[in-house]
């Protein structure tokens, strides 16, 4: 389509202006046909910039998703199968429902109406600014340890929100980034295993980031942020995905061939080491000082006397009593 063809062709050059002529050419339509095609871009949301005699320019901080511009921004490897919905409830429930999906298929939603956090949580996720997305894993799953996966991807997330903000964040184990106590993205990952053989057949990995959100709702304002309300300025989501996505691949492999070094990464970055934390422990609340992360990603907490070791599943911490 028109279209899809002239916004790649913007985001090639994104910040440049490009000549009526020269897109009519590459295009093979008439002047008009690509002046309809930038109407129904701007109409899409797409910054572009008409300038008098000269032509269009998709401006840097253009922040719309789009199939298109992901998929440029990505490259080719490897290739992703990218969706981009509307509104939907929920990125990783979407992707457990559907029969069919191949191996790295990408959903980003624009909203979800019931995004899900761990232990039942919800995760707000009803701002359009937010890049809330789940990758779908169901080839060559032997090459990843999925015990580390929820280490892999917030580390992740932690480490390309760092690099394109320039902010100092933090991990909360086991799933979520902090910035100042507040929280600024989550993770959730999910796998389905083959009933007969037991082992796992796809892992679902979901991240939700408050990227441009400029407001939350009250019950959430003294505890979540976005990036936009730490700086003050706006991001273009598909770069952060970009980020994200490089630095998830290279833990991903991590999680087989080297979860030391992966977990000696966390380590480095979580919250309350040597400090004093509460957290359930066989359903009662407990507090304990937060002594080590062991190098299977567990909690080494010392309680009442005693070293429990605490894992991720049903397990979540907070500072101090
Ligand atoms: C948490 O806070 O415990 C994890 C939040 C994970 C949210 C993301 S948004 C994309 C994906 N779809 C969901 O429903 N959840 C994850």
């Amino acid at each position: 389509m028109v279209k899809e063809e002239l916004l790649r062709l913007l985001e090639e050059k994104r910040g440049e202006i490009l000549s009526g002529n020269d897109l009519k050419d590459a295009l093979g339509v008439s002047r008009n046909a690509v002046w309809k095609a930038i109407q129904l871009l701007k109409e899409e949301g797409h910054e572009i910039e008409s300038v008098k005699n000269k032509g269009y320019a998709l401006l840097k901080e253009s922040d719309v998703l789009s199939v298109g511009g992901l998929l440029q921004s990505f490259g080719k490897h490897p290739s992703y199968h990218v969706e981009v919905l509307d509104e939907i409830p929920s990125t990783n429930t979407y992707l457990k429902e559907s029969d069919g999906k191949k191996n790295n298929t990408l959903v980003f939603a624009k909203k979800q109406t019931k995004g899900r956090g761990r232990l039942g949580r919800s995760f707000f996720s009803e701002d359009p600014g937010g890049l809330y997305f789940s990758l779908l894993k169901k080839e060559d799953l032997l090459q990843y340890n999925p015990a580390f996966a929820t280490i892999a991807c917030a580390l992740a997330v932690r480490d390309a929100l760092s690099e394109v903000s320039g902010l100092s964040l933090s991990i909360k184990w086991v799933n979520d980034i902090y910035h100042e106590g507040k929280k600024l993205a989550g993770i959730l990952t999910e796998g389905t295993l083959e009933m007969e053989t037991g082992t796992l057949s796809s892992l679902i990995l979901g991240m939700g980031i408050n990227v441009n959100t400029m407001e939350f709702p009250e019950d959430l304002q003294d505890i979540a942020t976005s990036l936009y309300l730490e700086t003050g300025h706006t991001y273009v989501r598909q770069e952060v995905a970009k980020s994200l996505l490089s630095h998830l691949e290279k833990n991903l492999v991590l999680t087989k061939e080297n979860p030391v070094a992966l977990v000696k990464e966390y380590k480095k970055h979580m919250l309350y080491l040597g400090e004093e934390i509460s957290f359930l422990y066989q359903q009662l609340p407990r507090t304990g000082i937060l002594k080590d992360l062991t190098p299977e990603g567990h909690l080494l907490v010392e309680s009442e006397g005693a070293f429990l070791t605490l894992h991720s599943g049903e397990i979540s911490i907070r500072k101090g009593d």
